[in-house]
């Protein structure tokens, strides 16, 4: 039976088929998109350079010998590959599980396609399973998670960790997703709030769903 791993995999090697030639793309961040990476690597697509999301993202891109561009040296991406931690039929998700929402948003922005991987897990009729990811500046981190409470979810801070743009997480359990895109919006009014997870205002261009019997993109 194939497991988690397997269907990242799939999905990430079938994604390589989207990839055009001789175009800068950007690469989010996580374990599905480490497949991606090593199978960008490995195949014979000739792209011009990648914009990264994360240091980790960046380490693999420099372990892997593709050419790494910053975001300001390019003028948009052809594409964006991305994993996600939930993702709804409207192709909407949550993101930031790995703690990259704010550049993985950022890219996904300056990117004219948008292209998820995910194995079968993350597919959900409705989001809001997983915790929401905010990204807040440190010292607003309580009002932040006060305003929070009001919007109906409960704020943890995830101990530990610092983005790469220096900021603190706090991963908000019970908030009501049915309408992403003023949740969206909601959250990032709070002042303190640096970006959320919800990815609805950009929601990804197609789905590369890996499940045990086969790949397929959903649109
Ligand atoms: C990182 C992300 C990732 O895309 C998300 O957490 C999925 O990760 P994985 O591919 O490891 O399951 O948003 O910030």
């Amino acid at each position: 039976m194939a497991t988690q791993d397997d269907l990242k995999r799939m999905a990430a090697h079938k994604a390589l088929e989207l990839v055009p030639h001789g175009e800068y793309i950007g690469v989010g961040t996580g374990s599905t998109v480490k497949y991606f990476i090593e199978a960008l690597a490995a195949s014979a697509k000739d792209i011009k350079g990648a914009v990264s999301t994360s240091s980790s993202t960046s380490a693999l891109l420099r372990q892997h010998g593709i050419a790494e561009v910053g975001l300001n040296e390019v003028n948009g991406l052809a594409l964006y590959v991305d994993g996600a931690d939930e993702i709804n039929h409207s192709l909407q998700m949550i993101k930031g599980g790995g703690g990259a929402l704010l550049n993985e948003k950022i890219v996904a922005s300056a990117s004219r396609q948008f292209v998820c991987i995910a194995d079968e897990s993350k597919y959900v009729a409705r989001l809001g399973k997983f915790p929401l990811p905010v990204e807040v500046i440190e010292h607003a981190r309580s009002l932040v998670s006060r305003q929070l409470l009001k919007l109906g979810g409960e704020p943890e801070l995830r101990i530990g960790v610092k983005t790469d743009n220096g900021h603190q997480i706090v991963d908000v359990s019970g908030l009501n997703l049915d309408q992403p895109m003023s949740m969206e919006d909601a959250i990032n009014h709070i002042p303190g709030v640096v970006e959320n997870g919800i990815f609805a205002r950009r929601p990804a261009d197609v789905l590369v769903l890996a499940r045990a019997g086969g790949v397929e993109l959903v649109y």
